[in-house]
């Protein structure tokens, strides 16, 4: 197993899996945390890119005034008028929240995304400013899976075989969304109905300097400069060499499990549940900025 490490905050780090993870205790969210606490959760998420808080009662104003220390608050993205009603969910009142969840009321969704599995994918990479971070709370969960996948996009890079290196390098890809979980956008016609955005293959993590493959299987749809099959041929290398089960964490929720993670050098993905079970997580995000390569 990993070893523990105490920091002089006082909080507790202990990894969690060999490509990423790492579980945060001895902090409790919903109190006023003093800025040297804040600081060490920052260093530890910058080493280990997806942070695990168990055991925490948040409010809704819990959540996101804990997120805010890391940043200014992302607000819900507005689909386009065809696409809404497969991401408002009728409980979604407060603008910088999202329900993730299946469960309805009077037949009307409460939240979004929420059945069955989902594609490896990056909140809000279909935009230009994607979501630096994400924090998610886990409020009702299923008996079984619903587990979200976290693959570290840095190592993903790193062990890329050099010819592929070779072929992304310099490179954007096409990302494109239109709210659904286990599906592509067809990008063969008009695409200015659905958000897009094209961003370099591989990015320049704008803390750490790092390089990370910026790819994923949902939302990434084409690499600009390709033929159409050998981008495809392309993009399929880089999903499967990205979803390895050793660049990958599988966090197996418990309730009020707090899960925040870094968008910009991760894909996540969720494993499938049974339909009859309720599941019910709130995500709340940070606001990111453009990406260089
Ligand atoms: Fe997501």
């Amino acid at each position: 197993m990993f070893v523990a490490e105490e920091t002089a905050a006082g909080i507790t780090v202990t990894p969690l899996s060999p490509a990423c993870g790492a579980e945060i205790s001895g902090v409790d969210l919903a109190t006023d945390l003093a800025p040297a606490v804040v600081e060490a959760i920052r260093a530890a998420w910058q080493k280990y890119l997806v942070l695990v808080i168990r055991g925490q009662d948040l409010s809704l104003d819990d959540q996101l005034r804990f997120a805010a220390r890391f940043g200014p608050l992302g607000e819900r993205k507005k689909a386009p008028e065809g696409l809404r009603e497969r991401t408002e969910g009728i409980y979604q009142t407060e603008k910088h929240t999202l329900l993730v969840s299946n469960m309805k009321v009077d037949g009307k969704p409460i939240g979004a995304f929420g059945e069955g599995d989902m594609w490896f994918h990056i909140d809000s990479g279909y935009t230009e400013r994607p979501y630096k971070y994400t924090f998610l709370y886990g409020m009702e969960l299923p008996s079984t899976g619903g587990n979200t996948l976290f693959s570290n996009m840095y190592m993903a890079y790193d062990e890329l075989p050099q010819p592929l290196k070779d072929t992304i390098k310099g490179r954007k890809a096409l990302h494109i969304h239109e709210y659904k979980r286990t599906e592509k956008v067809d990008t063969s016609g008009d695409i200015s109905h659905s958000p897009h955005w094209f961003h370099p293959v591989a990015v320049i993590h704008p803390e750490t300097g790092r390089r990370a493959l910026f790819v994923d299987r949902l939302m990434t749809a084409r690499i600009e400069g390709l033929e159409p099959a050998e981008s495809e041929r392309v993009l399929n290398q880089l999903w499967d060499h990205a979803e390895n089960p050793r660049f990958v964490y599988e966090h197996v929720w418990k309730l009020k499990d707090l899960v925040m993670w870094d968008n910009r050098c991760l894909t996540h993905g969720r494993t499938w549940f049974p339909p009859s079970e309720n599941r019910l997580l709130r995500r709340c995000t940070v606001e990111g900025g453009p990406l260089d390569g």
